[in-house]
Parts: C-alpha cells; structure tokens; sequence
C-alpha cells in the first residue's frame, strides 16, 4: 500500500509536535508548510535526525511551497497567531481568518481530495470558514475540540480519583470556548459513571477547569499557547482517518440538523473513519445540558455574523 501524505501547515509549535506524533505513529510522510522561509525546512531536518533514534521512517519534509503538498490525504492546518495573555478566542478572528483563506486556496488547489483538519482558533468559526472557502463537501472538514477539550478532562478525572489515564472516558461536546459543554453523565471510569465516583462540587470543579484548560495555560506560558495535548489530539483524529479506525471522537463537525443545529460547525461526538466525519451520533441531552448546548452554539453563530465571507 502506497504510503499516504499528510501536510501540516504551520510550523510552529502546534504544527512541529504535530509532525512528530504523526511520524511516531507511522501514518505515512509528512510535509511541514510555513509562510517563514527556513523554519519548515529547519523543523523538518531536526525530526528526520530524531527518526533513527526513535525508529520512524516517516519522510519528513519542509516547505514554503503548496506545490510540495500536492497529493496529500490529510492536511492539518494550525497556521494563524496562537491566543495571547488576556486575549479572548474572538480578539483572533479577523487576522485568523485572513491567514485561513490563503492556506486553504493553496491546500485545496493541489489536494482536492485531502480531508482538512483545523486547530487554528477561533476554532469552530475557523471550521465554519475553511469549508466555505474549500468549497469541499462538509463531512471532509472537522475541527480539534472535544478530542482535545475531553484529552484535557480525562486527565483531571484521572488525577483527582488515582487512577490510570486509559480507563477514563470524558465527553466534552459544543464550541470550543469557554462555553464548552462537558458531559459528565457522559462521563465514566471503566464503565463508571463519574457522578458513581466523585460529588457533584468535584465534578463541577473539573469541568471548570476543562473549560478554562487552555487559557490556564496562555497564562503559565505568557508567550504562546498549548501544543502538547492539541498536536497529539489532532494526530489521534488523523489516525482514525488515515487507518479507518471508526473512533468515536467528538469533533467540530458540520451539523444538519443534528442537535437542533443546522448549516454550522460545533463540537458533537462523530465517527471518524476514512470518509472523514462518518456519521454523528446523537445522544439524549437533559434540559440542562441542552441549554448549555444552545448557549455555546448561540456563542459560535455570533461569531460566524461577524464573518464577511457569505
Ligand atoms: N501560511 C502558513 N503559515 C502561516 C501563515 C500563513 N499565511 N501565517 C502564519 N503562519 C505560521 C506562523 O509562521 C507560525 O509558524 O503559523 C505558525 C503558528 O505557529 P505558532 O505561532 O507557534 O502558534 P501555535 O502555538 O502553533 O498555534 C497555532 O493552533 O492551537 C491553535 O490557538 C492556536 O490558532 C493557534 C494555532
């Protein structure tokens, strides 16, 4: 089988880590894209010669040039300017979604098959935008948010109970913002309802900080924001495409009616398989959580009003 080409665009630190995870999971060759000239190229170089240490064969390549990406199965696009201290995710709007339409222009007009993976934020405007201007069908374009918002959840239930990462499961749906909506009747431990586990103060005080998980750390870096867990989030959305794995993985996916949501991008639980975003699996919201839902969907669609793309 022919190996498969999976383009980064954005080289930066989202972007990097990114080429890494992708190259240790062996999902094919990897072309890293930016608009400075040298840093793909230098990024690219530094990983090839990690590649025998760590036993990858993953060709990595770097480029200023969309010509390179031709041909690419995948294309994960992190370029943009990552949140600032203080700064909120709609303060990125306008500069991000100017970066966006010339990416996905360059993206699209030498892989017209490829499937797009967004994590530049504002993320589900982001989404919103890079369908719009790759004209592509919905269920080949997705954005890093529940992957990422649950990684993140995960993490804390796992830390507050003593327990192993990899028995926790953590559903985290809506935009991703601080209006996220993690679920924790969603929410178990080897089949453990967490609300079995923990009280309704402890839960309430992960999903705080679920919410908040990224502008935690912007505060902490003060230079930049979170790339650890979005680039291994992203390579694991990837994987599902690439190896037609079928996972279940709540992503910004396009909604027709879905939720109570049609003709946008929000976070909703998908099957991820090589056909992109498969299917989205609706579950039974209560009235709370359907009014936390609406109220992040609501957040998304102001955002979108403000786009002068159509
Ligand atoms: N074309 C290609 N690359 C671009 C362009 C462009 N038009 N504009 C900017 N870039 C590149 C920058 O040169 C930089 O190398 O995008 C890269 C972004 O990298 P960082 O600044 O390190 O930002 P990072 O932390 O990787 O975050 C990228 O992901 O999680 C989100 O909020 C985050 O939107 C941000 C994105």
């Amino acid at each position: 089988m022919a190996r498969k080409k999976i383009t980064v665009v954005g080289a930066g630190h989202v972007g990097a880590q990114t080429a890494l995870w992708l190259a240790l999971k062996g999902l094919g060759d990897v072309v890293l894209l930016d608009i400075i000239e040298g840093a793909p190229q230098g990024k690219a170089l530094d990983l090839l010669q990690a590649s025998p240490v760590e036993g990858y064969d993953s060709r990595i390549t770097g480029t200023n040039d969309y010509r390179d990406t031709a041909g690419s199965d995948v294309v994960i696009i992190t370029a943009g300017i990552p949140r600032k201290p203080g700064m909120s995710r709609s303060d990125l709007i306008n500069t991000n979604v100017g970066i966006l339409k010339n990416v996905v222009d360059g993206v699209v007009k030498y892989s017209p098959e490829a499937h797009l993976l967004i994590v530049t934020n504002p993320l589900d405007v982001m989404v919103y935008a890079a369908w719009k201007f790759s004209g592509l069908a919905p269920n080949k374009v997705m954005g890093l948010s529940g992957a990422l918002d649950g990684a993140r959840m995960r993490a804390f239930i796992a830390r507050e109970l003593g327990v192993s990462v990899r028995d926790v499961q953590a559903m985290v749906i809506g935009g991703h913002a601080d209006e996220m909506v993690p679920l924790k009747r969603y929410s178990s431990v080897s089949g453990i309802p967490i609300t079995r586990l923990l009280s309704d103060d402890r839960i309430e005080a992960i999903a705080a900080r679920t919410r908040k998980a990224g502008g935690e750390i912007v505060s902490l870096l003060k230079t930049g924001s979170a790339y650890y867990a979005p680039s291994a989030a992203v390579s694991e959305m990837a994987e599902s495409i690439i190896k037609d794995e079928k996972r279940v993985i709540p992503c910004a996916a396009y909604c027709d009616g879905q939720y109570g949501v049609k003709g946008m991008f929000i976070g909703v639980p998908v099957v991820l398989g090589s056909l992109g975003v498969e299917k989205i699996l609706e579950v039974e919201l209560d009235a709370n959580e359907k009014k936390a839902f609406d109220n992040s969907v609501s957040a998304v669609r102001a955002l979108i009003s403000e786009l002068k793309i159509g």
